[in-house]
């Protein structure tokens, strides 16, 4: 399959605005979610690892999934840096098979790349443990114009609550959103926001 971020991975973690929507993510997630230093985390979509890192101090390993090698190996570049262990996996979350692995599921911009997010839920439920969290961060619905060329994208952002319909229609309960960051492009702003939810 195509690496669709091959053009973008080198320069990734140079845009500050990714940096800064990352930390705004991370900080709901801490504020929200009571991490605890025996958890195993799943990043679904990692990149290049920006939402990871700002997690890494407070939990146990990393496995960090993502379907592209460029951006991995940008990862694999500076994962000595993490405060914790990252395993880096490439595949596609579709062809990833584990049941139960994980105490917490994070995720930063990756969903609007997939396609089917009923499905996505159903998956990622069944690779929680029991009492398990997934937080999920997305932008707000738009209207196509934050991506420059939107080949192999889904979605223009989310209606977070039908978004939460479909993550309680897969089982989840205690489920919240909250707004992360805005994202300022020089023709609007983007709102990036969290979904929250334990099994
Ligand atoms: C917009 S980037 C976000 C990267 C990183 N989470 C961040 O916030 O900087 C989306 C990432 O999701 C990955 N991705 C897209 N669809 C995927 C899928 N079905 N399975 C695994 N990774 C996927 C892409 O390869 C890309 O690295």
């Amino acid at each position: 399959m195509k690496d669709k971020f091959e053009h973008k991975s080198k320069n990734w973690d140079m845009s500050s605005r990714r940096v800064q929507n990352a930390k705004g993510i991370a900080d709901v997630i801490l504020n929200n979610i009571d991490m605890k230093p025996t958890y195993k985390i799943l990043d679904v979509g990692a990149g290049t690892g920006l939402l990871g890192y700002f997690i890494s101090a407070k939990v146990k390993e990393i496995t960090a999934l993502d379907s592209s090698a460029s951006m991995l190996a940008e990862l694999q570049s500076k994962v000595s840096q993490f405060d914790c262990p990252v395993s880096i996996v490439k595949s596609s979350l579709a062809e990833y098979e584990c049941q139960e692995c994980f105490d917490g599921i994070i995720s930063s911009m990756t969903m609007h790349h997939i396609k089917d997010i009923s499905a996505l839920f159903h998956k990622l439920y069944g690779m929680l443990q029991e009492k398990g969290f997934i937080a999920i961060a997305d932008l707000g619905s738009e209207d196509g114009t934050f991506h420059d060329n939107n080949d192999g994208v889904y979605h223009f952002g989310f209606d977070f609550e039908n978004l939460k319909e479909m993550a309680k229609a897969a089982g989840f309960k205690e489920i919240s959103t909250e707004k992360a960051h805005s994202i300022e492009k020089p023709h609007g702003n983007f709102d990036v926001f969290v979904l929250m939810a334990k099994k």
